[in-house]
């Protein structure tokens, strides 16, 4: 066994860990389960035509989706022996509690051979008595077992149920499943992990698989001398393939840092004693923070510095504080109920936002908040959206929840409710709640209680008011006269869907502020938009600055509509300062001309978050019908003067997408003319670019936009040089260091030649860098051949060169290339059975394989085919909520293309 170990130098050491061999993870699920009231054993004797039947034809005595409540476990203890063979047989002790008497215990069991089950008392275990047997039976559909027992189980008492079990390791991601990987010898090693976040962790053994049913674990693990056996205590290493070992450096740094961070912000210690982070080289999702014991896809792990752009560092270091912010949030204080899974992932993300600036301010993590943001604001203003906090029962829908919404909203609103509460008083709450709370469970309710304005410990109090004492929490001491309810407030933002409106008029010195649900695609002369509006209300906590005054005004707006009074007379007016809040804004009258006006004249008037948010609400309101297109591209005009990358590549952002939904629809004579456009009025910026790593990270991002589009609408000098570095990188064999940002559009030019492709698979496959291959990857997806298409489509679904664990970033690659888009599609159509022997139902690769594959069309023809696709997937009993928002988006399109492309048209004819 090859082994080698580094001591870090820090307060906390982690060992670099380098091994051969399998190892094993487990993680301590962490579960649940509500009140119910019909669990009653006479309930069961007087109904049993209610109950389901388990596979032996007997009646099944629980037909509830959760589990009763009636026996809790303690702890856990069991053994996972050899797997070697790649089967295991294992046996478990579950040391549970009876709260109500019962003569069943129900608990989850998936794929899971039951050989033998038993149970003994507190009394036979203190006189040795040997166990009693017990019946099992199954009921595969809601994934659970009965224990039948002989007598009742006496409340209040303890007993041991111990249970035998075998089962074959997993083919797929999830529960106990093999990955491998192969080494530089070409030898191919075998590694068994797990991976239970929602509900697999059933797969694995038999348990309470809810969160509520938190508990203690003791694992052994039977292992060979040649293989190694991670869980989740002592033992404190970062661990990956041993020819990825000089890929670790950057994450064993970063995960130091963040850790020290989040025990200061925390100010609570980080409970375990070890900590590992792990590469696994098949693993469906980015990360799962498993206590003690986290592990990644190596993309999300490893920093390869040859082959690793900017974004890619970005990239790793968000996930590390991802999921150590789940330390906390999530494994010390876990949700009740899945519905409330935003309060671990948005938390989580949102906390990346918190450290990440702190510990790598230089990666400027800020501007890419706010594009999440943007990005779930997409997915909130159409009808199909859900509330933060959403009912989830089965299995599929309970992985659904792991969505945009979830993560990316959950972060924006608490980043609002920062701004609006000030960071301190935020910090305080949280702490609170986490102190509170730890080694427990909380729902949505105990957040808001322990962030609401009664006074925490250490706030001064006067007037019956809570003041903290921060000098910059100025703004916030007025806002709080206000007597803000944090509860009433943040329900609104949680418990409705969608986002708010707010129209502003401005009349003299009065503004009158108006606020509906923000809808993308439904306009306000449609018939259904009244419909839609019913019974919306939001506590927005509005900001805004003005011509007269830099400073940060602040209100509530609660009610539909409502007045304020201009202290001067202002020339203009900006709202959601530094878009700190979830809303969109639209100026009536002559507002958004005073806006355009003022960014003409100097745009530096306004931050450069405010100028990002004017170009994202414009053209947001283009798209709900509120503003002509014209007036949104009018507003873009200055941006040849910006200043400020991000906000430079927000404009340009939407132009580029004009481009490819024009270009998809073969709408020739707006392609060229937008090519034109872009190439001649963005001129000087594209001929700045250099062929470097050089400057800051948005230098850098700059560089690699700019240049990937010029290449991309075939601009000479770029393909020229793109086809220069490319070359000389195949001369060499591979070996010469092409600029990381570069890299990923160098090869994109590389491989539209059948020589440059067949030698970027051969790449492919030698690379041992993950960020490689997936620039590798990309850079073959847009081929605009056909048959090499399909022959990536080949090597995906058979796993060996191209690994399943790809697949559904493939298919999303392929379909965005516009002569890819029909092929990828009709594969998924046609193969639909065999991806789902891939991937699980409500998976997040099944997800984004089919909003990846349809949610770009934009014709009626294409509408209708997914609708009837659609349909014949519910008809065999598959219904994901993907496809009503992909049918929305398709219609939006549609509906876009029509009002907007004459417009577009014309704007070009006069622009060029
Ligand atoms: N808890 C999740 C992993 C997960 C995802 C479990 C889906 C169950 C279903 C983990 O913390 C996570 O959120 N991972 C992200 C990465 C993160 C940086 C956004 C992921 O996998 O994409
Ligand atoms: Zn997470």
């Amino acid at each position: 066994v090859f082994h080698s170990a580094i001591m870090a130098n820090s307060r906390r050491k982690l060992i670099f860990n380098i091994y051969i061999g399998f190892y094993c993870s487990a993680v301590i699920q962490i579960c649940i389960c509500s009140q119910f009231t019909s669990s009653s054993i006479d309930q069961f004797n007087k109904d049993r035509g209610a109950f389901p039947v388990a596979i032996n034809g007997e009646i099944f005595p629980w037909h509830e989706l959760r589990l009763p409540t009636m026996v809790i476990p303690l702890h856990y203890d069991f053994v996972h022996p050899n797997l070697t063979s790649l089967d295991f047989v294992a046996s478990e002790k579950i040391e549970v509690l009876v709260r109500d008497a019962t003569q069943f215990i129900i608990l989850h069991s998936k794929d899971l051979e039951i050989m033998n089950v038993t149970l003994q008392s507190e009394e036979d275990l203190r006189y040795r008595k040997p166990g009693r047997k017990l019946t099992v039976l199954s009921y595969p559909a809601h994934e659970q077992i009965a224990l039948l027992i002989p007598e009742k189980l006496m409340a209040d008492l303890r007993y041991s149920v111990a249970i035998d079990f075998q089962a074959k390791l997993a083919d797929g991601f999830e529960g106990f499943y093999k990955s491998t990987y192969r080494t530089l010898g070409g030898e191919t090693r075998t590694i068994a992990v797990t991976d239970f976040e929602p509900t697999q962790a059933r797969m694995a053994f038999p348990c309470f698989d809810e969160p509520l049913f938190k508990a203690n674990f003791s694992i052994k693990i039977r292992r060979e001398s040649r293989h190694v056996a991670l869980s989740n205590m002592p033992k404190v290493s970062i661990h990956a393939a041993p020819d990825k070992w000089s890929q670790t450096h950057y994450a064993l740094e970063a995960s130091l840092k963040l850790l020290d961070f989040y025990e200061n912000y925390f100010d609570i210690h980080y409970p375990l004693a070890k900590l590992d982070l792990v590469a696994i080289p098949d693993f469906e999702s980015g990360a799962m923070e498993n206590w003690g014991l986290v592990t990644y896809r190596e993309t999300s792990l490893l920093f390869d510095p040859k082959t690793s752009s900017t974004s890619d560092k970005l990239w790793v270091t968000r996930v590390i504080a991802h999921e150590l912010a789940h330390q906390w949030f999530g494994n010390l204080v876990t949700m009740e109920w899945w519905n409330d899974i935003w309060l671990n992932e948005g938390f989580a993300t949102y906390m990346e936002l918190i450290s990440v600036n702190v510990t790598y301010p230089e990666l400027q993590f800020d501007d890419d908040f706010l594009d999440m943001c943007f990005e779930v604001i997409k997915r909130d203003s159409l009808n199909s959206s859900h509330p933060l906090s959403n009912q989830a029962e089965t299995s599929t829908h309970i992985k659904e929840m792991f969505d945009a919404v979830s993560y990316k909203k959950g972060a924006c609103i608490l980043n609002m409710l920062k701004d609006f509460l000030s960071e301190e008083k935020f910090k305080k709450g949280i702490i609170h709640y986490l102190k509170k709370f730890s080694y427990r469970n909380a729902k949505n309710d105990d957040l808001w209680s322990s962030l609401s304005d009664d006074c925490l410990e250490s706030d001064s109090t006067s007037g019956g008011f809570c003041y903290s004492d921060s000098k910059t929490a100025s703004n916030t001491l007025t806002f709080l006269r206000e007597k803000v309810d944090v509860k009433q407030v943040m329900a609104t933002w949680t418990l409705q869907k969608g986002i708010p409106l707010v129209v502003v008029n401005r009349e003299g010195r009065s503004l009158r502020l108006q606020q509906e649900r923000f809808l993308n695609g439904v306009f306000k002369e449609d018939p259904e938009w009244g419909a839609l509006q019913e019974r919306y209300l939001w506590h927005i906590p509005v900001t805004y600055s003005t011509s007269s005054s830099n400073a940060i005004h602040r209100h509530i707006l609660k009610s539909k509509t409502d007045t304020l009074d201009l202290p001067e007379k202002t020339s203009w007016v900006k709202f959601n300062v530094n878009s700190n809040g979830y809303y969109i804004v639209h100026y009536e009258g002559h507002g958004w001309d005073q806006l355009i006006t003022l960014l003409n004249q100097n745009h530096t008037f306004l931050r450069p978050k405010d100028r990002i948010s004017l170009i994202h609400d414009a053209f947001q309101l283009v798209s709900a019908g509120r503003l002509t297109l014209d007036k949104a591209l009018d507003l873009t005009r200055y941006l040849q003067h910006e200043t400020s990358i991000p906000v430079l590549l927000k404009g340009l952002e939407y132009l580029e997408l004009f481009y490819h939904i024009t270009e998809r629809r073969n709408v020739s004579d707006v392609t060229e003319n937008l090519k034109h456009y872009l190439l001649q009025y963005f001129k000087p910026v594209f001929d700045m670019q250099s062929w470097c790593d050089e400057g800051s990270v948005w230098d850098r991002r700059l560089r690699s936009a700019l240049l990937k589009l010029a290449c991309y609408l075939n601009h000479a000098p770029c393909i020229q040089k793109a086809t220069e570095l490319f070359s000389q990188w195949m001369e060499s064999s591979g070996k010469l260091n092409i600029p990381t940002d570069v890299l990923k559009i160098v090869y994109s030019v590389g491989a539209q030649t059948t020589a440059g492709w067949n030698y970027l698979l051969e790449q492919y496959e030698r690379s041992l860098s993950g960020a490689e291959k997936n620039k590798i990857l990309y850079a073959l997806s847009t081929s605009k051949h056909q048959e090499k298409l399909m022959k990536l489509i080949e090597l995906g679904m058979e796993g060996k060169v191209i690994k399943t664990q790809d697949l559904a970033a493939l298919l999303h690659a392929i379909a965005r290339n516009p002569k890819g888009q029909q092929l990828a599609w009709n594969f998924v159509k046609e193969n639909w059975i065999h991806l789902l022997k891939k991937f699980e139902l409500g998976s997040f690769p099944i997800r984004m394989i089919i909003s990846g594959t349809t949610s770009h069309f934009s014709s009626k023809d294409e509408l209708q085919e997914v609708k009837l696709f659609f349909e014949s997937l519910k008809a065999q009993g598959s219904h994901l909520e993907i496809f009503q928002i992909v049918l929305e988006t398709i219609s939006k399109n549609i509906k876009w293309l029509e009002k907007n492309l004459p417009t577009l048209r014309n704007w070009l004819l006069i622009s060029i």
